[in-house]
């Protein structure tokens, strides 16, 4: 049982970068006063009760998580009936090499279908070849991908504080 009036941030994250962004929004809402829940969403089995959900998601592969469809399709008829944002985390916004941001945000609404978000981003993740598998590293070097930890914070507390308006809960 979820108390009346909380906002669920529910988020997927392999290497714990998404996971950070959305505690990051999470604790910029509760500053702001809301109540707020952050959790992987493979553990959520409900959104009822939640006024409003965040859904967050690394890009790997160009794909976002299947997490995300499968949460959808689990809780389809909850998820239609409140407001929903999204934000997928990746290092496309800034080495262009790897996809463009507009084909990443199509994927994610795709995930989301049949629910229709309020708003979609992405943020610039965090890309270090010391969490990578062999593969992985193998893939960024081949590629010559960028490493780094690129996230920014300001961009991400700034979109958590337009949230409330444009969730429309108060
Ligand atoms: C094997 C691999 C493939 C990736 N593919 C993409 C990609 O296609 N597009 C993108 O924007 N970022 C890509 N990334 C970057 C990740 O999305 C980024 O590291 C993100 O912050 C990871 O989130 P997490 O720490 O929550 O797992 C890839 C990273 C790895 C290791």
């Amino acid at each position: 049982m979820t108390m009346t009036g909380e906002i669920l941030i529910a988020y997927t994250s392999r290497k714990g970068s998404t996971e950070e962004i959305a505690r990051t929004i999470g604790k910029e809402l509760e500053a702001a006063g809301k109540r707020v829940v952050v959790a992987d969403l493979a553990g959520i089995s409900s959104v009822e009760g939640f006024v409003a959900v965040v859904i967050g998601s690394p890009v790997y592969m160009a794909q976002v998580e299947k997490a995300v469809p499968d949460f959808v399709a689990r809780n389809r008829e909850g998820l239609l009936a409140v407001p929903v944002a999204a934000f997928a985390v990746g290092v496309a916004p800034v080495n262009p090499r790897v996809g463009s941001v507009d084909e990443v945000l199509g994927k994610l609404r795709a995930a989301l279908e049949p629910v229709k978000p309020v708003a979609v981003t992405m943020f610039a993740g965090r890309l270090e070849l010391s969490r990578m598998s062999f593969f992985e590293r193998t893939v960024t070097t081949l590629l010559n991908v960028l490493t780094g930890d690129f996230r920014d914070w300001e961009v991400i507390r700034a979109w958590a504080r337009e949230l409330p308006s444009v969730l429309g809960v108060w």
